[in-house]
């Protein structure tokens, strides 16, 4: 008998790496899409908000719920990553007009009432963008903590940052979001930068993505060809590393990526470090916590299931 479906929640910004999460996260038979959220982050809510609908309609999907959230951190002001992913938040993907309507709840409404009314240990939230959504859902209900399976995260990193030297772009865009969520007893897995800078979108993955001539398989290529560009002009990489398919790589196939326990700490405070994700990695460290941080992953297998899924999107 195949295994269940694993229930997930997609709370994003798209973004182009976004939009290929949520390809894989409708088109994976190993998950359950219950939702997507939006939260402001790489573009403004609204615009994120529209992309994620316009994904959605491509993907036709329709019946899951697709929900706005917050639109700015808890405490200081958006900031978003237009030299990435445009003034769009997507550009250079040719999207169609939505007629995937937006739900009318609120997403941190919708988040806590779905993980209330799921049985315990059933549903993974998976946060490709600010935590803004998943902090905001924990303390207006706290008993999700002990109700969700696992927060799989993009975000942070072990030595190296992006949006600084050393803090990633969701952890750095809204850090008291993060230390919320970091500091709650369920298991977070950190899909940060050390392992999606292994996620590099190369030539010839392009080519095996062009090759699949579908609607879902023309968005995916667009947007990592459009993030190629992005990431050559304003990072000096290469190619580009495709950070938010990670996460939902990891929950399809928790063996694509190789994790270690250890304690991670937001910095709040630093002049030169807020946003930083500090992980204790010493092996006599005082407090092991409860936090998976990806360390390797296996890209062959990794980029053999972001092909076959888009492929089964159609
Ligand atoms: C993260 O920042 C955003 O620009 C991407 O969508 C990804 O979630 C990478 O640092
Ligand atoms: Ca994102």
């Amino acid at each position: 008998m195949a295994p269940m479906a694993r229930r997930i929640i997609l709370d994003c910004d798209p973004g182009h790496d976004d939009a290929v999460a949520l390809v894989l996260a409708h088109g994976s038979p190993a998950l359950d899409l219950l939702a997507v959220t939006t939260v402001g982050g790489n573009q403004t809510l609204d615009k994120v908000t529209h992309n994620a609908l316009s994904v959605a309609t491509v993907l036709g999907l329709n019946g899951v719920p697709v929900a706005a959230g917050c639109d700015r951190p808890l405490v200081q002001p958006l900031r978003t990553a237009e030299h990435v992913h445009g003034s769009s938040g997507l550009d250079g993907v040719d999207l169609p007009p939505a007629s995937v309507q937006p739900d009318p709840r609120h997403a941190v409404d919708l988040i806590v009432e779905l993980v209330m009314s799921h049985d315990p240990g059933t549903i993974t939230l998976i946060p490709t963008g600010p935590l803004t959504n998943i902090a905001m859902a924990v303390r207006r209900e706290p008993r999700i903590v002990g109700r969700v399976a696992e927060v799989v995260l993009m975000g942070g990193g072990r030595a190296t940052g992006n949006a600084t030297a050393v803090a990633e772009f969701n952890i750095w865009t809204d850090p008291e979001a993060a230390h919320i969520v970091f500091g709650e007893s369920w298991r977070v897995v950190m899909i940060g930068l050390d392992l999606t800078h292994q996620a590099l979108a190369t030539p010839e993955v392009l080519t095996r993505l062009a090759a699949i001539e579908t609607g879902s398989g023309r968005l995916v290529e667009q947007a990592l060809t459009a993030l190629g560009r992005a990431y050559r002009a304003n990072r000096g990489f290469p190619h580009p590393p495709v950070h938010d398919a990670c996460a939902v790589g990891y929950v399809i196939d928790p063996g694509l990526v190789t994790t270690r326990r250890a304690r991670v700490e937001v910095e709040l405070t630093g002049r030169h470090t807020r946003g930083m994700t500090v992980v204790d990695t010493r092996p006599d460290a005082p407090n092991p916590g409860t936090t998976l941080v990806a360390t390797q992953l296996d890209r062959q297998r990794f980029w053999d299931v972001v092909i076959e899924t888009v492929r089964r999107c159609g």
